[in-house]
């Protein structure tokens, strides 16, 4: 019997594309919050890592000469593809990050959803994703992910809705005004719920070739995080290598397009 298409599926093909393959191979930095958590955990080199969503390896490239052990996954195959090929003596597996049946229970110390991959599972899912996270993850093992930041949506509101760039010629306005409209399309009731806390967007990632992402608030994701029995919940700007406690109120108002959460399981005993 044939598999149900679930939302994110479509945007299994779009990473699929050798287009976006090559793509996301151009960017090969660390962000700033990236290069913080790894400098928070010690040495690398005593540490098993799980790297999911991996990409075209933009992650890989930094953390898998230096850890004990790496696995990199990712439910697109023309990605794991590009890494065998990229980083060859590195493991890369295909697999859906909402279920991990290949990874045994405690069996890593780090492990990774970078650059807002997780945005691409539905809410309920993200569920999903976030306990399978903490079940291969050791006791005090760190999980670390990006996720879109809701407050940052009126931006993305007036980038599609009030904004066209006269100065830049015919051209441009006609294709602002096409995204415009797109943006309407795509998510119709989104201005009339302004501000929301939670909501999956199509932002015209990837030319909307998206089924939507999740934005969340920050401060909703670390209780979110805090429910699931997950300690010592730290947030970062993505452009910031600063950690903020979980529990200031600064969390819930802070700005940016994305925000990176770092947790720990629980410790032993
Ligand atoms: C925005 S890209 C980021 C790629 C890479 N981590 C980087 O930082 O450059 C998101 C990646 O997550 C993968 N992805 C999305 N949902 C996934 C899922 N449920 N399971 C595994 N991989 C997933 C996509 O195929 C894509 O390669």
């Amino acid at each position: 019997m044939g598999r149900m298409t679930k939302p994110g599926d479509r945007d299994r093909a779009t990473y699929d594309d050798p287009m976006f393959v090559a793509s996301y191979d151009r960017d090969r930095a660390l962000q700033p919050a990236e290069q913080a958590i790894a400098d928070s955990l010690g040495p690398l080199g005593q540490l098993d890592m799980v790297d999911l969503g991996v990409g075209a390896g933009r992650t890989a490239r930094h953390f898998a000469p230096a850890m004990r052990s790496y696995l990199g996954i990712d439910y697109a195959p023309g990605m794991v593809a590009h890494c065998r090929r990229e980083l060859p003596g590195f493991r890369f597996e295909v697999g859906d990050a909402c279920r991990l049946d290949f990874v045994a229970d405690a069996s890593c110390d780090f492990v990774l959803f970078s650059y807002n991959g997780i945005d691409h599972v539905g809410f309920e899912e993200r569920g999903q994703v976030l306990d399978e996270m903490a079940r291969i993850l050791r006791p005090g093992g760190t999980l670390a992910f990006s996720s879109h930041n809701a407050n940052f949506l009126p931006e993305i509101v007036a980038r599609f809705c009030w904004r066209l760039p006269l100065q830049d010629g015919p051209r441009a306005v006609a294709r602002a005004l096409r995204d415009s409209l797109l943006f309407r399309y795509h998510n119709p009731t989104l201005l009339r719920r302004m501000p929301v806390a939670q909501a999956v967007v199509n932002d015209g990632l990837h030319n909307f070739r998206s089924s939507g992402i999740c934005y969340i608030r920050p401060d909703l994701q670390v209780r979110e995080l805090r429910a699931r029995g997950l300690q010592d919940v730290r947030c970062l700007r993505h452009d910031q290598a600063t950690f903020i406690d979980g529990a200031d109120p600064v969390v819930a108002a802070l700005p940016n397009p994305w925000i990176y959460y770092v947790c720990r399981t629980a410790p032993a005993g």
